[in-house]
């Protein structure tokens, strides 16, 4: 079988990779793709955002499967073209996909079906949101509506700083139409964990658990980024847990969805906040989630591609799913200056040494080749993943190997899977 990869970062590289172990997969092509996947790919240069120039590449090179990293294509309706065609694409249509397109329709719907979640006022007048912060105090947390790219989000400490974030969403419109509503909400404290299934809109087959990194520096310090590295399994999300993730938001998430007429199919995340054990909905995510796929992809134990299919052939009740019993630790490694102003162009050493390291896979992100160089090309560059029988090993082999890369102004954090460890290195 032909596969389309959508996508170019390390969460497409890790899918890709996955898909490259099926023995039914006979060659995979991705748009744009990096360095990393041109290993295993052929990479081809279509605007992601072209679904039509997309579809015809499927059409004309008989791809029997598409599977779309990113939310923007799942958000503007990808899956709806194809299907209209007849063409399988993994992810879910354009209205299961508001989940993630607006905040303000995922809390409505979790308020719906009673999925625990922080409680919160959405606004639309810039007067009303500073009165109810005013009246709320702090600490609260404010979201822009729609897609910004992962920054649209502000926990604020202080009133004040919220009045700041309600200006830059309302007034400034630093999202454009992404902030003409926005979410106030009570700020959650505990654990934060993510929680992915794959769904064919009548049966869920859950991933394992795992944890992102979002903020820059260790210690959850510095400014919010796509994510600077991940683990799984995630430690907090005990058996217990995971059945009530199950039970009290993602069955009733995909029935919920079911009686109103939308069939969701594809991968769904739940960003968790676990409070006392107890978990709450911080986010919704349409697709698979970034750095949390590199873990992911390197413990699962099954055939990705049929996997795949039986989502969008809606048969997953067929599929089986199992997870290599060993942790697995991904690092990021990030340019400098990222997630602000970076440049690219900068050569990268040290790949061909970490190659032959035993149970060590770089995924790639930001990078590109300049004739015979590898060299970076985004804000995250690598993802620099280790399998270990706990996550200890998984770790100390992560840093061990991402050690042996460089390339001028790589930063990456110290402290990933520490809080699982008990330990920060
Ligand atoms: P989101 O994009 O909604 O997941 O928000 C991004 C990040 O903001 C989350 O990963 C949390 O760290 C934080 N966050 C979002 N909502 C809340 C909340 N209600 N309470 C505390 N932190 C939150
Ligand atoms: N790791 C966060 C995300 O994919 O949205």
């Amino acid at each position: 079988m032909k596969v389309l990869v959508v996508g170019g970062g390390g969460r497409e590289h890790a899918i890709a990779w996955k898909l490259a172990q099926s023995p039914r997969v006979d060659k995979i092509y991705c748009s744009p793709g990096n360095a990393g996947i041109a290993e295993i790919a052929e990479c081809i240069d279509i605007d992601i955002s072209d679904h039509e120039a997309l579809l015809d590449f499927v059409k004309y090179d008989w791809i029997d499967l598409t599977i779309t990293g990113p939310e923007e294509p799942l958000t503007k309706g990808i899956v709806d073209r194809f299907e209209r065609e007849g063409r399988r694409c993994m992810g879910p249509v354009k209205e299961a996909a508001m989940l993630e397109a607006s905040k303000v329709f995922a809390k409505e719907f979790m308020r719906r079906y009673n999925i625990p979640s922080a409680e919160y006022k959405a606004f639309t007048s810039y007067l009303h949101a500073e009165e109810y912060v005013r009246m709320k105090g702090a600490p609260i947390v404010i979201k822009a509506d729609g897609l910004a790219a992962g920054k649209g989000v502000f926990v604020a400490e202080t009133v004040d700083e919220a009045m700041s974030a309600l200006r830059l969403i309302m007034k400034e419109k630093a999202f454009g139409p992404a902030g003409e509503r926005v979410v106030v909400e009570e700020c959650l404290g505990g654990e934060e964990a993510s929680y992915l299934v794959f769904t064919d809109g009548k049966t869920i087959l859950p991933m394992a658990s795992s944890q992102d990194h979002k903020r820059v520096y260790d210690n959850d310090e510095g400014p919010n980024t796509g994510g600077m590295g991940a683990y799984s399994p995630a430690p907090v999300v005990t058996p217990e847990v995971e059945k009530k993730i199950m039970d009290r938001i993602m069955k009733p998430a995909i029935r919920g969805l079911k009686k109103e007429g939308i069939k969701y199919k594809g991968v769904l995340y739940a960003g968790i906040m676990l409070k006392d054990g107890e978990p709450y909905v911080l986010e919704f995510n349409c697709r698979f989630g970034d750095p949390e796929t590199q873990p992911l992809m390197t413990r699962l134990d099954a055939d990705l591609l049929e996997i795949a299919l039986s989502v969008t052939d809606e048969r997953l009740h067929e599929a089986s799913i199992g997870w290599r019993p060993e942790a697995s630790v991904c690092v990021v490694a990030a340019s400098g200056g990222y997630p602000g102003k970076y440049e690219t162009g900068k050569v990268i050493t040290g790949l061909d040494e970490v190659k032959n390291m035993k149970d060590i896979v770089v995924f790639h992100a930001g990078t590109a080749y300049e004739g015979q160089d590898i060299v970076t090309s985004g804000g995250r560059v690598l993802g620099v993943t280790a399998l270990g029988s706990d996550i200890r090993e998984a770790r100390d082999r992560a840093y061990e190997a991402i050690g042996k890369i460089h390339f001028e102004g790589m930063h990456y954090r110290k402290d990933i899977a520490g809080r699982a460890v008990g330990a920060h290195r």
